[in-house]
């Protein structure tokens, strides 16, 4: 897809689609209203009809403008209250515009209004490149009508290389983004551990990253003994995997450990999960994916620290040699866990690769697992969960992802939950009782960080999405890859 900007008059610009944007109770002014005026107040009538009032995320198309001005067509979009104008306000324009007519339209163009100062194009930029993904790998026919190639962008405030800055970040983020979609909604007879492994060892090459991927043997002999346990079911063998992004010239002052949780498969294993809640767990690797997209934009950016990409990776099956409720289990950092439910075995591969994390003696480690069904009943399905031992972290990290237009909460570390996973037979168990699941699955991998600073996101809720929202498609959403590449840009 390419971007350009442009000071050619908004009325003669040459496009497939002209997308003009409209603040609510503004009427029309600026844009909408030399628009208007050259349709001859056609614009006007078709919104007072669908009583439009240029709330966000409402829009009103005009599928022709009958040669009177040079766009095809125009959509005017609806952006909010002006008081509350960020560049997330643009990059839901640029999903919701390229949603709508990514089939119709080879060339967009935007008006000034929706250029601010710095952060907005590159927002705009990647809500295009996110509102035109689509996975259709697997549809026999799977030609979309067309596909968006020109986007033009009507403004003349910026230097050129200012543009293609914010281009170049764009790309990078959303491109990584829709990999990360991708890899989630392969689906899980495709995307084994082996697999992920293999994308893994592809993004590291295109990066020239470093890439160390550990099989079954050389993760007993590590004494990864969580992730040899969970696997134990499958007839998939399980991969353990370590990317390292160095920044180009002089040695980091930081190092950041992302870990992600790699289940590929998640039946709950002899706790198997019935057959409803079953379906859609090819999405239990989401964690690893967004790990995996932020390690591919690190390559693109160079930001200067140094990031560790490690990912636990394996099914949960019912095989004969399957894992069982009453095990107990040696993780990496030699603390012993009692299995209590075969289907929280997301902590139990993270509790390997979290000590393994902190055993490479990182600044600070954060964490993306599809977690807890608990995190979903707190916080509903497009909010992640945000927990850890460090507050100054976390309020970080709750600023970029506010910054990234992706919804996280922290809930508490109550104290008072702890004893619910105090075992009679080992240092802890894998479940504690129904009430606050999502706390105490986070007091769980806290056991595994030793002191360093730790966040844990559970992306339970947002990885994955069931229906078509207004600014996700179906299946994997690429969550978390733009908030903790906006943190790493940020640091
Ligand atoms: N992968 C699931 C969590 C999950 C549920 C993710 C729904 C996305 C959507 C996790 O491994 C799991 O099964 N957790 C159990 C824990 C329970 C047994 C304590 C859960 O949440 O029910
Ligand atoms: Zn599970
Ligand atoms: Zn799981």
């Amino acid at each position: 897809m390419n971007f350009r900007q442009s000071d050619e008059d908004i009325l003669k610009v040459k496009t497939d689609l002209l997308v003009v944007g409209m603040f609510k109770g503004d009427k029309f002014s600026g844009s909408a209203k030399s628009v208007n005026d050259a349709l001859g107040d056609v614009l006007k009538g078709l919104s007072e009809e669908e009583k439009f009032e240029g709330d966000m995320g409402k829009w009103v198309i005009l599928s022709s403008t009958f040669r009177k001005i040079g766009a095809k067509r125009v959509l005017l979009l609806g952006l909010g209250e002006k008081s509350g104008f960020t560049p997330d306000t643009v990059r839901k324009a640029g999903i919701l515009a390229a949603k709508k007519l990514k089939d119709a339209c080879t060339s967009i163009a935007f008006g000034p209004e929706f250029c601010g100062a710095r952060g907005y194009v590159s927002a705009l930029a990647e809500g295009v490149i996110l509102g035109s993904y689509e996975f259709s790998k697997y549809k026999t026919n799977n030609g979309a009508e067309s596909e968006i190639e020109n986007v033009v962008v009507l403004t003349e405030h910026m230097k050129d290389r200012k543009f293609e800055e914010e281009i170049n970040l764009a790309k990078a983020v959303s491109e990584s983004t829709c990999l990360a979609r991708d890899l989630v909604n392969e689906p899980p007879d495709y995307m084994t551990p082996s697999r992920l492994a293999d994308a893994a060892s592809a993004i590291a090459d295109e990066g020239d990253m470093k890439c160390e991927i550990f099989d079954l043997d050389e993760i007993k002999r590590r004494g990864m003994a969580g992730i040899v346990a969970v696997s134990s079911g499958s007839d998939e063998p399980p991969r353990f995997i370590h990317l390292t992004y160095e920044p180009p010239g002089k040695k980091p002052k930081t190092t950041l450990a992302v870990v992600g949780k790699g289940i590929t498969f998640d039946s709950g294993g002899l706790c198997i999960k019935p057959a409803d809640s079953m379906r859609t767990m090819k999405m239990d690797m989401a964690g690893a994916a967004a790990v995996l997209g932020i390690m591919k934009t690190l390559s693109r950016l160079r930001p200067s620290i140094r990031v560790h990409g490690l990912i636990s990776s394996c099914e949960n099956m019912t095989g004969p040699g399957a894992y069982k409720p009453d095990d107990v289990i040696r993780a990496y950092n030699g603390k012993t866990i009692e299995v209590i439910n075969t289907d929280a075995e997301g902590r139990i591969v993270l509790s390997d690769a979290l000590s393994y994390a902190a055993h490479l003696k990182v600044d600070e480690i954060i964490d993306l697992a599809t977690l807890t069904g608990a995190c979903m009943v707190g916080l509903g399905t497009y909010t992640a969960g945000l927990m850890g031992n460090n507050q100054k972290l976390l309020d970080r990290l709750k600023k970029a992802a506010d910054s990234a237009g992706e919804k996280m909460w922290q809930l508490p570390m109550d104290d008072e939950l702890r004893g619910d996973i105090k075992s009679d037979v080992a240092d802890i168990k894998n479940v504690g009782s129904r009430w606050g699941g999502a706390i105490t699955a986070a007091m769980f991998l806290e056991h595994f960080v030793g002191d360093t600073p730790w966040a844990h996101i559970d992306i339970a809720g947002p990885a994955y999405t069931e229906k078509e929202s207004n600014w996700n498609p179906k299946g994997g959403t690429g969550f978390g890859v733009r908030t903790i590449v906006s943190y790493i840009m940020e640091r």
